[in-house]
């Protein structure tokens, strides 16, 4: 690593790696998949395993990249060198390059629609009217390219420029600015006619509706909102200076991210049910519901637009976690090195996300197990890489790093008790390769 590319403050650390977390997981993934997954019970099983999977996992990551001190492919060859666990590494950043791939395509979206709002075309038009305009601009091949394209290309630029100047900054204002407006739209959200029904429908888990699926899915879900599985934490906390204390650090990422889960489920569902929606809309759910209740707030268009602009900054600072941990690995702290592979690594990724952006339009016909091309990566990534990477770094962890060692590392700059890291470290050792194992091979039907 480079000396030089360390975080100005704990602060500057927390904000960043909360802004790989928050961003279209909690935001846009969340409702949809709650909303095709029944929504209470998914909710509640999400938070389950977000505390005894994600977080212990997020610690993991933390700890191997803060004791190796490396990108995502050498701190494993530093803290066990002569094996093959490297390649837990090369495996995140092939993840993380298919994640970016249609990543990029949501982000998109939300440019194309930021667009529309500014040039005024989404003024004053009725809730099937905006379905309606979103449908047909995300089937528009050209629009939904150009705009990926544009999305790809304000990651490169930052991430072309370093970690420090590039991603902390921005984070400071704009994180705290998405918190409250969300705040705002709940509040609007829920004092709606009708929105009872969508409160019940979000916090009142119906187990009926849970299959095995539905719990694969919750636990692909937590793990993508953490940004867990992909070393993308590992590299992220290589930068932190070793005075700072982790488990704070995770925690409050867990705990933001939850809460901004708990927003967006409470800004979405409530409106659903009010404006008769449909709730198993798929991904396009959270851009048919959110102008309708904007349009309800005095001076919508314009909180419509504050909104959309931090909600591409979300997305932007998680898109930036998925290059830098390709770009940090090739380029060894090389800045002329990083600006050059930042544009070519981004420029594939962008080719690669092509067919995702045109699965509503020209491609919406080509599908493999029943799903689009955009659908069968989200779902690959989501609910097979990320598990079986999470599953490679529960594995790695208690078998290559010594507990003492561990216990070190986790208890710097914090005063971490004894029975708290025996709790992760039974959670890490036992429970999550059988819990992920198990939760995986569940789906397979295969007793
Ligand atoms: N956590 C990010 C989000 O919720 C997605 C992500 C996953 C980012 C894995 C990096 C690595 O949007």
């Amino acid at each position: 690593m480079n000396e030089n590319e360390q975080w100005s403050s704990r602060l500057g650390f927390i904000l960043a790696a909360a802004g790989s977390a928050i961003g279209l997981g909690a935001i846009w993934k969340f409702p949809y998949t709650a909303g095709q997954n029944g929504g209470g019970a998914f909710f509640l099983i999400f938070i389950l395993f977000t505390l005894i999977l994600g977080l212990p996992l997020l610690l993991a990551e933390f700890s191997i990249g803060r004791t190796a001190q490396s990108n995502a492919v050498d701190s494993y060859k530093t803290i066990s060198p002569e094996s093959k666990w490297y390649r837990v590494g090369i495996m995140g950043m092939i993840t993380s390059f298919i994640l970016l791939s249609f990543y990029s395509v949501v982000g998109g979206w939300i440019i194309s629609y930021l667009y529309k709002a500014v040039t005024g075309e989404l003024t004053g038009l009725s809730s099937d009217e905006y379905a309606q305009v979103f449908g047909s601009t995300i089937s528009n091949p050209f629009v939904s390219v150009f705009a990926q394209f544009l999305f790809i290309i304000l990651t490169i630029l930052v991430v072309a420029r370093g970690v420090e100047k590039g991603i902390e900054q921005a984070s400071k204002i704009m994180m705290p600015a998405l918190f409250i407006l969300f705040i705002i739209l709940v509040i609007r959200a829920v004092t709606l006619d009708g929105a009872v029904e969508g409160i019940t429908f979000l916090l009142q888990p119906d187990f009926s509706k849970v299959t095995s699926q539905t719990i694969l899915e919750a636990m692909g879900q937590s793990f993508f909102t953490l940004s867990v599985g992909v070393s993308v934490m590992v590299t992220y906390s290589s930068y932190l200076p070793k005075s700072q204390s982790l488990p704070r650090s995770a925690f409050s990422i867990v705990a933001m991210n939850i809460f901004i889960v708990l927003l967006a489920g409470l800004a979405i569902f409530p409106a659903v049910f009010a404006f008769d929606l449909e709730v198993g809309a798929g991904p396009v759910l959270l851009f048919n519901v959110l102008p309708t209740v904007f349009s309800q707030l005095p001076f919508g268009m314009l909180f419509f637009i504050a909104f959309l602009v931090l909600f591409l900054f979300a997305a932007l600072t998680s898109a930036f976690s998925m290059l830098e941990i390709i770009v940090s690995v090739i380029s060894k702290g090389n800045l002329d090195l990083r600006k050059k592979w930042a544009w070519i690594i981004g420029f594939a990724i962008f080719i690669a996300g092509i067919p995702s952006a045109l699965s509503y339009g020209l491609l919406s016909d080509v599908t493999l197990f029943d799903k689009t091309i955009f659908d069968l990566a989200d779902y690959a990534v989501s609910n097979v890489l990320l598990p079986i990477g999470a599953l490679l770094i529960a594995l790695f962890v208690p078998r290559k790093m010594k507990k003492s060692a561990l216990y070190e590392e986790l208890k710097r700059g914090s005063s971490l008790k004894k029975g708290l890291f025996e709790t992760w470290y039974f959670l890490i050792r036992f429970v999550a390769p059988l819990l992920i194992l198990f939760v995986m091979l569940d789906v397979l039907e295969i007793w």
